[in-house]
């Protein structure tokens, strides 16, 4: 069985990211070909990166004792899939710090991001693209993207993403693609 995980990618109080991480998990819960488990960054209690050398000189061991059990965490899972909020055109600077408080527990394993926003996070998902091939990740294709309209569907008109059925099918669509390259990673690693 794959195992991923959900990574909730904003820390702040009131925070939307909430409502996708809840949907997220319950169109995963009716899936029988992965699990999908929950990492919130408020638990956590990572540092802002502070180790004394680069993790890569250290065959990734890091020296501060929260940033170790996190990426231990991490290396558990085959995929995840990363709520993505946009502040000022880019990923938040939380989800930032908890990719670089991990390193080889990253590789070779693909990544979904599910954002919102004005624009659906788009901004912020290009961004994380990068940062994911830089961590020998496999960003895949597939994305959410919770635009305008039912963000503030949510927000303002008490609607919930269910009521937008184009929000299902890029969830059944992201659940399929990442199945799809965890388990061939998965099997590649392994080999
Ligand atoms: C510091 C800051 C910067 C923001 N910049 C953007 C932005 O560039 N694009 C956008 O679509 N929304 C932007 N927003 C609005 C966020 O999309 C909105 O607040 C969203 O709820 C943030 O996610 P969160 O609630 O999970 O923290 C910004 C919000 C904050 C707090």
């Amino acid at each position: 069985m794959l195992n991923l995980a959900l990574v909730i990618g904003s820390t702040r109080p009131q925070r939307f990211a909430d409502v996708p991480a809840q949907w997220i998990a319950a169109g995963a819960a009716a899936r029988d070909d992965f699990t999908l488990d929950t990492l919130d960054l408020r638990d956590q209690n990572l540092p802002l990166f502070e180790e004394p050398v680069p993790p890569s000189w250290t065959q990734g061991v890091y020296s501060h004792p929260a940033a170790e059990a996190w990426r231990h965490k991490v290396g558990k899972y085959d995929g995840f899939i990363v709520t993505a909020a946009e502040y000022n055109h880019g990923p938040t600077a939380v989800l930032k710090n908890a990719l670089d408080s991990a390193t080889f527990e990253w590789r070779r394993k693909p990544v979904a991001f599910v954002g919102y926003g004005g624009v659906g996070g788009a901004r912020a998902i290009e961004q994380l693209r990068g940062i994911a091939v830089e961590l020998h990740m496999a960003p895949i294709r597939a994305e959410v993207n919770v635009g305008m309209e039912p963000f503030l569907g949510v927000l303002q008109q008490g609607k919930t993403l269910d009521d937008y059925p184009h929000l299902a099918a890029a969830r059944a669509t992201l659940f399929d693609e990442i199945a799809w390259w965890g388990n061939a990673l998965k099997a590649a690693r392994a080999a």
